[in-house]
This record gives C-alpha cells, sequence and structure tokens, in this order.
C-alpha cells in the first residue's frame, strides 16, 4: 500500500520526543556541528535538527520544559537524545539551568585553539553582516582599541575557556563532561568520536568508512546509510589573514587563561 500524507507526518510507532540524555554545549566554532552531524551517524543517536538555545536565552527558558521537549526529535527507546546549542558554554546560566533539569546528564564540548576560534568566530560574523548589508570592519580593528589587545571584544571573551569551564565546574564533576579536541577531529575524525561513543556508553558503530576527504571542501565529509554529504558552505571557510604583531598579543593573553584551563580539566592541549 502507498503511503498517505498522515503516514509521513505521524512519528513511527515507538517513538516518543524525549528530554537530551546528552548536550553539546559548545563552544561557538569549536566544530559544534561537525560533531552533532558526525555522531548522528550513529543508529542510537537522535539529533535535535535544530540550536535550540533553552538554556541560555530568557525568553526560551520561560517557556518551560515540555516547550524544550517538543523541540526534541523523535526517538525509539534504545535510543539518545543529543542536542547542541554552542552559546550554552559561555552562558552564567546554562550550567545551573541544565543540571536543574538532570543532574546526571553527560555533557559535551568541543574546543579548538583559542586564537583560531577568535578568528573564526569573527569570519563567522564578518559573512552574516555581508549577508545583510551590514558594513564589516577588519579583524584588526576589532581586536586592537587604542593600541592595546581589545580585551571585551566578545570573540576573545569567549575564547577564554578557563573562565566558562569554573563555571560549569561548580556545577557539574569534571568526569561529566567529555572534551572533544576539535582541531583532532578536523585531522582525523574517527578516533576523536570513538572517544565520544564511549564516554556515551554507546557500542562502537562509527567506522573509518563513514568518513572521506574531500578535497574541494578541504575537510572531511559523511558517507552513511548510501549518502555523501559534507557540511555546509559556512562550515570551514578561509580565515582572514591577521597583522603578526596583533596576533603574537592576542596569543600571549590567551596563554595564561589556555593554562589555567589545562589545570581545570587535567588535560593539557597543544594551543599555541
Ligand atoms: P571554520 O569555518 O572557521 O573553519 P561550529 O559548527 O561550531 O560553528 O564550528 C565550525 C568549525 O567546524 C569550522 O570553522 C571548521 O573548522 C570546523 N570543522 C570541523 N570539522 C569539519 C568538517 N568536517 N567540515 C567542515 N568544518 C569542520
Amino acid at each position: 500500500p502507498g503511503l498517505t500524507a498522515n503516514d509521513t507526518l505521524s512519528p513511527p510507532l515507538g517513538t516518543s520526543k524525549r528530554a537530551p540524555h546528552s548536550i553539546i554545549i559548545g563552544v561557538r566554532k569549536g566544530g559544534t556541528r561537525a560533531l552533532l552531524e558526525m555522531l548522528d551517524i550513529h543508529p542510537e543517536v537522535a539529533a535535535a535538527a535544530t540550536e535550540v538555545h533553552f538554556f541560555d536565552w530568557d525568553e526560551n527558558y520561560a517557556k518551560g520544559f515540555d516547550w524544550y521537549r517538543e523541540l526534541m526529535p523523535y526517538s525509539y527507546p534504545h535510543q539518545i537524545t543529543v542536542e547542541k546549542t554552542p552559546g550554552y558554554f559561555t552562558s552564567a546560566l546554562a550550567p545551573e539551568r541544565i543540571r536543574a533539569m538532570n543532574s546526571s546528564i553527560k555533557l559535551l564540548l568541543i574546543l579548538r585553539d583559542p586564537t583560531e576560534r577568535v578568528i573564526s568566530d569573527y569570519t563567522q560574523v564578518y559573512f552574516n553582516r555581508l549577508e545583510n548589508h551590514k558594513p564589516v570592519q577588519a579583524i584588526e580593528n576589532l581586536l586592537v582599541r587604542s593600541g592595546a589587545l581589545n580585551t571585551r571584544y566578545k570573540a576573545i571573551q569567549r575564547s577564554l575557556y578557563d573562565m566558562h569551564m569554573s563555571n560549569w565546574l561548580r556545577f557539574f564533576p569534571l568526569e561529566q563532561i567529555h572534551i572533544v579536541d576539535g582541531d583532532t577531529l578536523i585531522r582525523d575524525p574517527l578516533p576523536e568520536l570513538q572517544k565520544v561513543e564511549r564516554f556515551l556508553n554507546l557500542p562502537p558503530r562509527i567506522m573509518s568508512s563513514n568518513f572521506y576527504f574531500n578535497q574541494t571542501k578541504g575537510f572531511y565529509c559523511i558517507r552513511s546509510e548510501g549518502r555523501e554529504r559534507c557540511l555546509h558552505e559556512s562550515k570551514g571557510r578561509p580565515h582572514p589573514a591577521v597583522n603578526g604583531t596583533v596576533l603574537q598579543q592576542l596569543r600571549s593573553y590567551l596563554r595564561e587563561h589556555n593554562h589555567n584551563f589545562y589545570r581545570l580539566v587535567k588535560r593539557s592541549f597543544d594551543w599555541q
């Protein structure tokens, strides 16, 4: 029998919308979309389609948990639901609110070199502004104010991983936050995903055949259920060259924060 309109609209039998078992909390431009899409290869993962912004936007949080759950995908009982909203990591209130929902939830945090992240953040805003016919500035004009590093620039603030992490650690033990190395995920996604499978207690299902390197894109793309796809063109954009002196100022400002972060998470990264 053919499908009727109703069949295609109603959810598959035995599925329901459930609050997330795991949340990708950030960081913005860390590779959050790549992580979610790659994790979604796993048959026991049901990923939310859009960024929900429930715990970081007051007007959404005020709508309550039922509103939140409605935005989750339909999933089978053996699956886990995952949502990603990169703004959670840098939100002052998100950790407390997430703990209030589920204190044993597993959190995923994907980070990349914080200097690189600043430039990626700038690049995203630059293209958004171009699309909206707003004026744009050279990155140096945002990074420097009256000859000194403009540490109030939002893109820099978001790269102070130690500050944000210490807020999360007030509400969650370190063991509940798995850090994915976003720089490694770009170069070689499989090992990072295998660590995530273990963290989430998922059977190993993601394989090397699920990835292929796309020369034109310059990034790994996904092969799953007979389909091949790369991330949207807004992911993996070329970055502007930044004035060397300004770049050094930024790196040395972030260095201390990085070392604080390594201490907090008892792990180090090869950030410059
Ligand atoms: P750039 O566009 O600056 O290179 P997010 O999804 O959190 O916004 O992160 C975007 C970043 O994901 C991209 O930043 C890119 O470097 C990174 N990324 C990691 N793996 C990728 C992949 N397979 N394809 C495209 N981008 C990927």
